[in-house]
């Protein structure tokens, strides 16, 4: 199905039945049209997560697109940033003298809502595919709110009101490399609701994820461990999962508020670079609730 905008030319193709939609017929820069950038805002919102593709982009391009949307955050992982553009986050396993100069190198990086461990946890994010291998490497994406509303009643009333336990200690242990002494202070365990409220839509998502989510406050270990892997188990059914093979041009923005995400390995012999910018919620966005 494609469906047009009336307001502008952008062509909406939804990507499952849920969430997700391709926008066509426009090119991402720092020279949009305020109709052009609302129509986005507004599909963004409604699908969760978009995918331009096609994109021919400059590292202003990728920048002045994603400011419109919100501030921009400087990542703490700043030995990943790029050099002349601190905007952009370098997801990589390219080394260059015999450094990484990017995060994630090849291996897989499971589930996780991105900054779930802050308080103030980012509204989306940007990704751009700068150099991808041949297979592999997929960006895979759960449907958090509709895995939420199609919860048995059961399940829904064990979480509800609860504070799930986020380690970003976690995640870096099991995926990625260990934070500097700084980075660490920076990012201690938080809590953060195991259902958060989205903040325009109003829908409820499930705010929880296989990488980071720890714990239940409240409910001991053994218990909550199983709540979570129960809760896990339910939303990485099909149903509620895409499967994001990359192109050079994709350009992927994605809902942070109700979307998770894993990337799948890829054969270390080939380069991947992707840019990310991270975009921050505005002050009544900020907090979880
Ligand atoms: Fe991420």
């Amino acid at each position: 199905m494609s469906l047009k905008s009336h307001e502008i030319n952008l062509d909406i193709t939804p990507i499952t039945e849920t969430f997700g939609a391709i926008i066509s017929g426009v090119k991402l820069s720092n020279q949009m049209s305020q109709d052009e950038l609302n129509q986005i805002k507004s599909y963004w919102n409604r699908y969760q997560i978009l995918l331009f593709r096609d994109q021919d982009l400059s590292k202003e391009d990728i920048i002045g697109f994603s400011r419109e949307l919100g501030d921009l955050e400087i990542h703490i992982r700043n030995e990943w940033l790029n050099d002349s553009h601190p905007e952009i986050l370098q997801i990589s396993n390219i080394n260059v003298d015999g450094k990484p100069i990017g995060a994630l190198a090849d291996g897989e990086v499971g589930w996780h809502y991105d900054q779930i461990y802050l308080k103030r946890p980012a509204l989306g994010s940007l990704l751009c595919s700068v150099k991808i291998p041949p297979e592999g490497g997929c960006t895979y994406f759960a449907d958090m709110t509709t895995a939420y509303e199609r919860l048995p009643l059961e399940l829904k009333a064990t979480i509800d009101g609860r504070l799930g336990i986020q380690s970003y200690e976690n995640f870096n242990n099991l995926y990625s490399t260990k934070t500097d002494e700084n980075q660490t202070s920076l990012t201690q365990k938080i809590t953060q609701p195991l259902v958060r409220t989205h903040p325009v839509t109003g829908r409820r998502a499930l705010y929880l994820c296989p990488g980071m989510t720890v714990g239940i406050t409240g409910i001991p270990d053994d218990e909550s461990d199983a709540i979570l892997q129960q809760l896990f188990d339910w939303c990485l059914q099909d149903d509620f999962v895409y499967k994001h093979n990359w192109r050079l041009g994709d350009a992927l923005l994605w809902d942070n508020a109700c979307t998770m995400h894993r990337r799948e390995p890829f054969d270390s012999v080939h380069e991947r670079l992707m840019f990310r910018t991270t975009i921050l919620p505005q002050a009544e966005r900020a907090v979880p609730f």
